[in-house]
């Protein structure tokens, strides 16, 4: 059922800057998009079934542009290495696990299942070098009503030899079949997933520039997270000006391939007008890079460049699924960053971060992350009365204290494209 009225407070976003809220109002479902937010319902719409949330706060559903699935099981461990480290001692050894889809089955029950209860209504995933885990996790994700694109990890070189791809040409043949077998999946699509730059040889990256034209593919990986990582790719990459033409030589770098690059912390300008001339996505993860020591992405300079933008977990490097507390941290983190690195770059607002992590990522899924007509109905309903406070607070002011304190605990209802996720919890 698809047709349907949500009443309560509604927050969305129009842009980094407009946030709306109608207190007391209502968003119209028609179809699985939204027909519209209105203070008083119009007449065309009294007939259809209404979800009286009454004073709950009705938000989009939020987007998380960056979260690798197998290292949910191992979030909170580590995190006082840097990532080259980080990933050789916990993030390896965990993957690879993988290859036994019993495990893969435990450990994505748990992921698919805690990622239901989220307020996270659409993901880009990374699985791991494993066709069949990955198809596992994707199935799940698909029976969960969740809209994701998944991707299985390419991963060639200077990676340990239980967790390093026989060749290219194996890693491609893999890739293709795990391709073919995705095509079943209704949510759930496919993304070509290169690990990053490190772990890939050029002639895996000629592979997988074919498979992406072949297909048609979006494609995700991690750019300039980290000082020594930088270092180690212009060592690789002895013909490349900065590490994003390492991938833009091969076509995956926006344009006719839509593509997120998680982090972008340490990007030069050549880099920055590359990615905003492509149209790259940049997958912000403020708890990732403060983790692993990795640094504060500009993420203002990103916005006000009117470069695409949304938030990423990043777990295991950041320890939770949750998008509020990405938002928080995105906060916390850009005033770090003013205050001690670069008072030319002035912190993120609210407004902002609640954009990022709805409309800003949501671009990436076409019309998605608004109530704006037309969008995708994604919808979170928001119960705060268990934050208790002594006065009566306006709906920004829910708005803001849900974003700093509620941690996904607080979801009264979920809808993804106007289906029924959950009602009541
Ligand atoms: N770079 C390459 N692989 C990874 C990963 O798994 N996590 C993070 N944060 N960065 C990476
Ligand atoms: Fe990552």
């Amino acid at each position: 059922m698809r047709n349907y009225v949500l009443k309560g407070n509604i927050c969305y976003s129009k842009s980094s800057k407009e946030l709306c809220i109608v207190e007391n109002g209502y968003v119209v479902c028609k179809d699985g998009r939204s027909a519209g937010v209105y203070e008083t319902l119009p007449e065309i719409y009294e007939a259809l079934p209404c979800y009286n949330y009454e004073d709950k706060i009705v938000i989009p559903g939020l987007v998380d542009l960056h979260v690798h699935a197998p290292q949910y099981s191992f979030r909170g461990l580590g995190m006082d290495l840097e990532l080259i480290e980080w990933l050789n001692t916990h993030t390896f050894v965990e993957e690879a696990k993988y290859a036994d889809l019993e495990y893969a089955k435990k450990a994505y029950d748990i992921f698919v299942e805690d990622l239901i209860d989220s307020a996270t209504t659409r993901a880009c995933i990374f699985g791991t070098i494993h066709t069949d885990a990955t198809l596992l996790l994707m199935e799940k994700l698909e029976n969960a009503g969740i809209v994701a694109y998944v991707g299985k990890v390419n991963m060639d070189r200077n990676s340990p030899q239980y967790l390093c791809e026989e060749s290219a040409e194996k890693s491609a043949q893999d890739t293709q079949k795990w391709l073919v077998d995705s095509q079943r999946f209704q949510y759930v699509k496919p993304i070509l997933t290169p690990r990053f730059t490190p772990s890939c040889t050029d002639e895996l990256f000629e592979r997988l520039s074919e498979l992406q034209k072949k297909y048609h593919l979006p494609v995700q990986s991690h750019l300039s997270e980290n000082l020594g990582e930088i270092d180690w790719v212009k060592e690789l990459c002895q013909g490349t000006q900065f590490y994003g033409e390492s991938y833009h030589q091969y076509g995956m770098f926006g344009n006719a391939c839509p593509t997120i690059m998680a982090h972008c912390v340490h990007s030069g300008e050549a880099e920055i007008e590359m990615m905003r001339k492509q149209q790259v996505f940049v997958a912000h993860c403020p708890e990732s890079n403060a983790n692993l020591a990795s640094g504060v992405a500009p993420v203002k300079t990103y916005l006000e460049k009117g470069m695409k933008v949304g938030l990423g977990t990043d777990i295991a490097a950041g320890s939770s699924l949750s998008l509020f507390r990405a938002m928080a941290s995105a906060v916390q983190c850009s005033k770090l960053r003013w205050r001690l690195y670069d008072q030319s770059v002035a912190p993120l607002t609210v407004e902002e971060v609640f954009y990022l992590a709805t409309k800003g990522g949501g671009e990436f899924f076409g019309k998605a992350g608004s109530f704006e007509e037309g969008y995708e109905f994604d919808a979170v309903v928001m119960d705060d009365t268990s934050i208790r406070h002594p006065q009566s607070l306006g709906a920004k002011e829910r708005l803001e204290r849900l974003i700093y304190l509620a941690e996904d605990h607080h979801i009264a209802a979920k809808f993804i494209s106007g289906r029924v996720i959950f009602r009541e919890k």
